[in-house]
């Protein structure tokens, strides 16, 4: 049966990344789609990124800090998909209060508007690894201590537990995948701001060489569309709510095989290894990779992308789009 018929759906964060691939999923199973985005510059929303489904979603350019749209925006949704964000550690270093804004207070706020004029409504929130800090043991499930190690962990931390505690305590449904590095067609290739595999991409797509800081770390990737999965069946799952889930992927890489790998799907690329710039440095996670074997047992969850399959869809996605993107 498929959840989605007819139902509305709302997504904050909707022009960017992840939302606008989980925009084209919901429009393709049938939904009546909101997206909500601000596209304040420095992030990774876009109006290229619905350019092909543009005229069956309808768009709202609003802040989600505005809890007067957000009262209009989530009455009569039945499923509200929150992935608005300040992605950037290093921007929420420079800008503590903003990201304090936007990921922790706005979604106080949004939860605030859903149990007061919607409370039946089923709320999926975009939640980050990046709340575990610096892994204590690896792979990380769900049980790892939480101690970020940047102002972007700490808040979305809140962020997150806010939506398990509105689940707990007024019985609004709600429930977190806390995501790894996603990747995939559309992602912010600007500049790293989202993630260093963005430049990477632009780089080698425009046939230039690119840094990899350190490269001995490991790392898992999720590809975008595994990742949009994981929303749909987390959406419509009973036994999600109240519950975190780690996402993790097919592999395990260190970042100087993954730069290999990316040169070999671009059919070439060059690459430099440099030493971590010392900001950088401070609130590195280092090797961090999921165990995720709890949303694939309990919702069934499945990674079907690997990396090499991944990154080639990615790379013929801005070989034909990349003015769009810069
Ligand atoms: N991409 C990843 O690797 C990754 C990893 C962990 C967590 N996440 C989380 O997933 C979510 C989606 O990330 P993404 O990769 O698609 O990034 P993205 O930057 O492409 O999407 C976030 C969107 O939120 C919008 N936004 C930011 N602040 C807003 C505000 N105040 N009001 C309204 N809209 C606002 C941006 O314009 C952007 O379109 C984020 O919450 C992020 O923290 C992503």
């Amino acid at each position: 049966m498929n959840s989605f018929l007819r139902q509305k759906a709302l997504i904050t964060g909707g022009l960017g990344f992840i939302g606008a691939t989980l925009a084209r999923r919901l429009v393709d199973l049938g939904a009546c789609v909101t997206l909500v985005d601000s596209l304040i510059p420095e992030y990774g929303g876009n109006l290229f990124n619905i350019a092909d489904i543009k005229d069956s979603v309808c768009v709202n350019i609003s802040d989600v800090r505005d809890e007067h749209s957000m009262r209009y925006l989530v009455q009569g949704q039945d499923y509200l998909f929150n992935l608005a964000g300040q992605t950037s550690h290093m921007d929420s270093m420079q800008e503590p209060y903003t990201d304090l804004e936007i990921n922790a207070r706005a979604q106080l706020s949004i939860l605030e508007v859903c149990r007061k004029y919607n409370p039946e409504i089923k709320i999926v929130f975009a939640s980050t690894r990046q709340i575990y800090g610096q892994p204590d043991y690896l792979p990380v499930d769900e049980r790892h201590l939480l101690h970020p190690t940047d102002v972007n962990g700490i808040n979305k931390m809140a962020g997150e537990w806010y939506h398990i505690l509105y689940n707990n305590v007024y019985g609004i449904r709600a429930c977190a995948l806390r995501l790894t590095n996603t990747y995939g067609p559309r992602m912010r290739v600007k500049d790293a701001r989202q993630t260093f595999l963005g430049i990477w991409i632009r780089l080698v797509v425009e046939g230039q060489p690119f840094e990899v800081w350190g490269g001995e770390q490991l790392r898992d990737f999720t590809y975008v569309d595994d990742a949009v999965e994981a929303f749909l069946l987390a959406a419509t799952r009973d036994e999600a709510n109240g519950q975190v889930f780690n996402l993790g992927g097919c592999e395990v890489i260190s970042l100087r095989e993954l730069a290999d790998l990316l040169g070999q799907a671009n059919g070439g690329g060059s690459y430099q290894i440099r030493t971590f710039p010392p900001d950088r440095k401070r609130i590195d996670i280092g090797d961090y990779y999921a165990d995720d074997r709890r949303i694939r047992s309990e919702l069934g969850w499945v990674s079907r992308v690997n990396l090499q399959e991944g990154l080639a869809r990615t790379l013929a996605y801005y070989r034909e789009h990349l003015e769009h993107y810069r």
